[in-house]
């Protein structure tokens, strides 16, 4: 018997990344093995196995040609391959000191998952031009600020909870509250702004997108298993929270994500005639927003999806203590 893709990782049918982490509730007993086999490399990689999108998602002339609309490009899958490759090589921590059988097996998919969306996003940089032997080298150069002053502090803070404290549930916090919960929404901004210039990269960061939803949920229900069973972690928990919530202010993020914003500003207008109409959101013009709304339009998804999340993990005293806006 051929059993379905599951919905929620079925190209077609899968929500959109913020109303998938906010409304779907899976476990990483449900998200076993063979749900990945199925459902992820059998599903949602369908056609898309090799570079994260069909022969149909083209990346277009214009984004091989000079400009700021291919800096931008080149600049935000850089530093995100980056982040997934980072991402990957924490996790393997998270592989090596899971609590449980579930939880082993769901990060050691969740590790293939940012593994993957590290190579499509860095090739697709290989589809925008950049020599294929170039391509280490100019994504370390470009990426290598954000990385020391964004990606090391966070991974540390992963790092040391899983690694040298032994504590591989506040690890999963970090992950899911702090890290994804935090760039989820910029990933969300991201394929709908390439939507229309890039249809490569637009699908390759839906692929991304449905992965996530999963990382999302089941990383927020193995917390709020053991909180339920463990009642007294949650002043732990709390403590790791309030940490997150410092370190992120401390960190200049916003700097990395503003630069690739006006460069995607200045090349969106010289492609105006590409976008039209299209909306961001209902009611709004991708071509009448500024970088800095599209910035603050992304704090405002996260909050919100932060804010559903955690109030589902029964952290609802948390809410305020990560609100951005
Ligand atoms: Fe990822
Ligand atoms: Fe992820």
């Amino acid at each position: 018997m051929t059993l379905p893709i599951p919905a929620e990782t079925d190209w077609d049918k899968a929500p959109g990344l913020l109303d998938g982490a906010m409304n779907l509730d899976l476990s990483a007993e449900q998200c076993n093995l063979a749900y990945w086999f199925r459902g992820v490399a059998q599903g949602t990689l369908r056609d898309r196995a090799e570079s994260g999108h069909t022969a149909d998602e083209i990346t277009p002339e214009h984004m091989r040609t000079d400009g700021p609309l291919r800096d931008a490009q080149i600049l935000e899958l850089g530093c995100r391959s980056i982040a997934e490759e980072e991402g990957t090589r924490a996790l393997a921590y998270y592989v090596a000191h899971a609590t449980g059988i579930a939880e082993m097996d769901f990060f050691a998919t969740q590790l293939m998952d940012e593994a993957r969306h590290s190579m499509v996003f860095r090739n697709h940089l290989v589809e925008m031009g950049i020599p294929a032997d170039e391509l280490r080298s100019t994504i370390t150069k470009l990426s290598a600020d954000y990385k020391r002053e964004v990606l090391d502090p966070i991974l540390e803070f992963a790092l040391r909870a899983v690694r040298e404290e032994g504590d591989f549930i506040g690890a999963v916090a970090i992950f899911t509250i702090i890290i994804e919960g935090v760039l989820a929404p910029a990933a969300e901004l991201s394929e709908r702004k390439w939507n229309l210039i890039d249809p490569a990269a637009s699908a390759i960061a839906r692929g991304a997108a449905i992965d996530e939803i999963r990382h999302l949920t089941v990383g927020s229900s193995i917390v709020k298993q053991h909180l339920d069973r463990n009642p007294t972690y949650r002043d732990r928990l709390m403590d790791i929270i309030t940490r997150g919530r410092k370190l992120w202010d401390e960190i200049p993020d916003k700097k990395y994500i503003m630069e690739r914003e006006h460069l995607f500003q200045e090349g969106m207008h010289q492609h105006a005639h590409l976008i039209g109409d299209y909306e961001l959101f209902p009611g709004q013009r991708l071509l009448d927003t500024t970088a800095e709304e599209r910035y603050a339009t992304a704090e405002r998804w996260t909050d919100k999806m932060a804010a559903t999340r955690l109030a589902y993990m029964g952290l609802d005293e948390a809410i305020e203590i990560l609100r951005l806006t």
